[in-house]
């Protein structure tokens, strides 16, 4: 499980971050725990305490987070919601960037794309890939190539637009995608979404052991 954003520096006293607050992805965490299973958060930096009964592991950057996937494998189950900054500072200074002039132009790097990277078809990937789609607009005709684009098997859009509904607050909407369609849920909070999402996964694994 990936949950909350991460933090990439640009200096030592800044970095590059979004409002991801975490709380749905300890919430998925959390729920997955409960529901019995051998859960490892990999988590970048927020305020929500570590879920009882789940191993976390701490990460800053998105490489950090990558390699604590990777180390983390294998894995029956990959929930990326994590707001992964898809940018890092190509340079990073090593001092204090000083105040020098009217603008300051930064050059980014591409951040690895650590959802894709576990999706990715071959031996190792887990047999139930899940991600999310942090929308402003258009959430699901924007979420449904992603799912596609991203060879994971169910996305989560989410309409991020709401302000305090999603990024830092408890409630959630969020449109459930697979293979078989589009299910749009109700406006609910973050620890049913992720009561509603693990109740799915459990469903899942149970049909395909009666088809054994
Ligand atoms: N994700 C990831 N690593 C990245 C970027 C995104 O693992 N470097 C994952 C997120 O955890 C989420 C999914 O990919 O499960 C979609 O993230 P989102 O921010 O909605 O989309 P992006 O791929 O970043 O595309 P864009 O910013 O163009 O919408």
């Amino acid at each position: 499980m990936t949950s909350g954003p991460t933090q990439e520096a640009i200096d030592p006293v800044r970095y590059i971050a979004n409002r991801s607050s975490g709380k749905q992805g300890h919430a998925i965490a959390s729920a997955l725990a409960k529901f019995g299973a051998d859960t490892t958060l990999v988590t970048g930096p927020t305020q929500e305490p570590d879920p009882t009964g789940v191993n976390v592991i701490h990460v800053e950057t998105a490489e950090q987070m990558l390699e604590a996937c990777k180390t983390s494998l294998p894995a029956d189950i990959a929930v990326c919601a994590a707001a992964v900054s898809d940018w890092r500072i190509r340079k990073k200074s090593k001092g204090k960037i000083k105040k020098k002039g009217d603008t300051l132009s930064l050059s980014l790097k591409k951040n690895p794309d650590i959802l894709k990277t576990l999706a990715k078809k071959g031996n190792g990937r887990p047999r139930l890939v899940i991600g999310f789609a942090a929308e402003t607009s258009d959430v699901i005709s924007k979420a449904s190539p992603k799912r596609i684009e991203k060879n994971c098997d169910w996305i989560l859009g989410n309409d991020v637009s709401m302000g305090s509904n999603t990024f830092g607050g408890n409630q959630n909407r969020v449109h459930f995608i697979n293979n078989d369609g589009t299910e749009s849920w109700p406006e609910m909070s973050k620890k049913n979404v992720a009561y509603e999402l693990v109740k799915r996964i459990a469903d899942h694994f149970q049909s395909l052991a009666e088809k054994k």
